[in-house]
């Protein structure tokens, strides 16, 4: 019996031991979940970087950020630990008590036990400067640096809640993933705006072609959807594609990331333009709701205004134009467009605008553009006397073309014909194999997923938007 109860006792004994190392040993925690109150009472550590330091006689002030949210957690230390190490940037380890904050900003504070400055920043030679609000252009310039600055950083916040969103509304609506391939014998779009891809030291001196055949850089994951949309009806894509083109413009980027769907039994181009509006509707409200601070801080402070623009476009069903209808609009404007608006023109940046406005600032469908305009694959609407194609685009405030889709060729006559006029029958001979084996009306689009982030947030330029840009004359990194 006494030793059942010295048993017993020890073994209480020894819980409470663990209890007390435990509760002595800090747990690691982000910032945003020590604001969000976990880990209130106890001792945690922080590690990240630092945002600003403020000696006083009583008390150092230090606000660490690590990335998880915008905000910082306000670190309070007896004034025996400013060091000269401790500077703006520099990146810290920090134990302590997180206690409740009396200051109204914040709703907690971590009462520092012990700080440890893991890598030092001399601010001088640092580009980004305390309390500083740095243009989006300046920090553009330091690939390498710009996620410290609480503009980027809440930029790429943002960019990963939107992804997220992107996969959850296609999974929701019984989509499956493809990863469609980066390397491709294709031209899926046909405008030869690709990138070569060699081997940098040849395989074998006679053929110093790694595929045996030219590959390159897809400029788009359309066919390979195609293909799989022949037997899973939906399928969907989201990611890098690549396109040659040599423009400085503020929405091109030499490689940018797209999301691509494709619909088996698709017969008309609302079946296409729903998927659209739902995804773009979806998507931003999910970021509205789950990145306040983040999409605040554009919307106040980087495009100061665009919440209303986004309220705007959110507000009613997209308008739906026919092209036809479109160059109408543009030759009774009164504005002198540097590009010609006739008939089978295609439309530039100037009239997409133009269009854009012209319809109260809201997105807007161009459906049936001309046949002669649109890639091989694009379903022939076989009209008179205007000949065009089932393909839409749609344009959105601040961007232009976000989106560019149609309903796909499907019948095997039609497309053998087309692919023979434009001397391709032989390179899509699998294509055509798609529409004699169990062939169905089908169709599908593509958005640029930076355009999409430039057209919420308001940002100008494309560049910003993008960890790291890659464009005409710059690979940084
Ligand atoms: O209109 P695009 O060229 O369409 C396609 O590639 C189709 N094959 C997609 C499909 O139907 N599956 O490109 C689609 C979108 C454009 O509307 C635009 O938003 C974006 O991709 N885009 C670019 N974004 C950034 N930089 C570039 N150079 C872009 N080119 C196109």
């Amino acid at each position: 019996m006494l030793r059942t109860a010295a048993r017993t006792l020890s073994r209480r004994v020894f819980r409470q031991t663990l209890r007390d190392f435990c509760e002595k040993v800090p747990r690691n925690l982000r910032v945003s979940e020590a604001i969000s109150g976990a880990g209130l009472g106890k001792n945690v550590q922080i590690q990240g970087w630092v945002r600003s330091v403020r000696a006083q006689k009583a008390n150092l002030f230090v606000d660490v950020n690590d990335g998880s949210c915008l905000q910082s957690l306000q670190i309070v230390a007896s004034p025996e630990y400013n060091d000269p190490q401790l500077t703006f940037g520099s990146a810290v380890e920090i134990c302590g008590v997180l206690k409740k904050s009396l200051h109204p900003k914040q709703p907690v504070e971590l009462e520092a036990e012990h700080i440890h400055v893991v890598g030092e920043c001399n601010p001088l030679d640092f580009p980004f400067k305390i309390k500083e609000r740095h243009k989006l252009e300046y920090i553009r310039q330091f690939p390498h640096l710009r996620g410290r600055t609480n503009a980027f950083s809440s930029l790429l916040r943002i960019r990963s809640e939107a992804a997220w969103a992107v996969h959850s509304f296609f999974k929701e609506n019984g989509f499956v993933q493809i990863h469609t391939p980066i390397i491709t014998s294709n031209d899926c779009e046909g405008a030869g705006e690709l990138f070569q891809i060699e081997a940098s030291c040849p395989q074998n001196s006679e053929d110093d072609n790694f595929f045996s055949v030219p590959a390159y850089l897809t400029v788009s994951g359309q066919l390979h959807l195609e293909v799989m949309a022949g037997s899973f009806s939906r399928v969907y894509t989201f990611g890098p594609t690549f396109r040659a083109e040599n423009s400085q413009s503020r929405r091109h980027l030499a490689e940018f990331f797209m999301v691509e769907a494709e619909l088996a039994f698709t017969r008309s181009i609302e079946d296409l333009t729903k998927v659209m509006e739902d995804m773009f509707r979806r998507t931003t409200e999910h970021v509205l709701d789950r990145c306040p601070q983040d999409v605040d801080l554009f919307h106040k402070h980087v495009t100061p205004g665009h919440r209303d623009a986004v309220e705007t476009m959110l507000k009613d069903k997209f308008h739906v134009v026919t092209y036809s209808e479109a160059i109408n609009i543009l030759k009774q404007s009164s504005q002198a467009f540097a590009f010609p608006t006739n008939w089978g023109c295609d439309l530039q940046t100037e009239h997409e605008k133009y269009l854009v406005k012209h319809c109260g600032m809201r997105p807007l469908f161009v459906v049936d553009y001309p046949y002669q305009l649109k890639p091989f694959y694009s379903r022939d609407n076989q009209d008179s006397p205007l000949h065009t194609a089932a393909a839409v685009d749609l344009l959105v405030p601040g961007v232009g073309e976000l989106c560019g889709g149609s309903l796909r060729e499907e019948r095997l006559d039609l497309l053998k014909a087309r692919l023979e006029e434009v001397g391709l029958e032989d390179t899509y001979s699998w294509y055509l194999d798609l529409r004699r084996f169990g062939s169905v009306p089908h169709g599908g689009f593509g958005m640029g997923f930076e355009r999409y982030l430039q057209c919420i947030l308001g940002v100008d330029n494309i560049k910003d938007v993008i960890p790291f840009p890659r464009f005409a004359y710059s690979c940084l990194l």
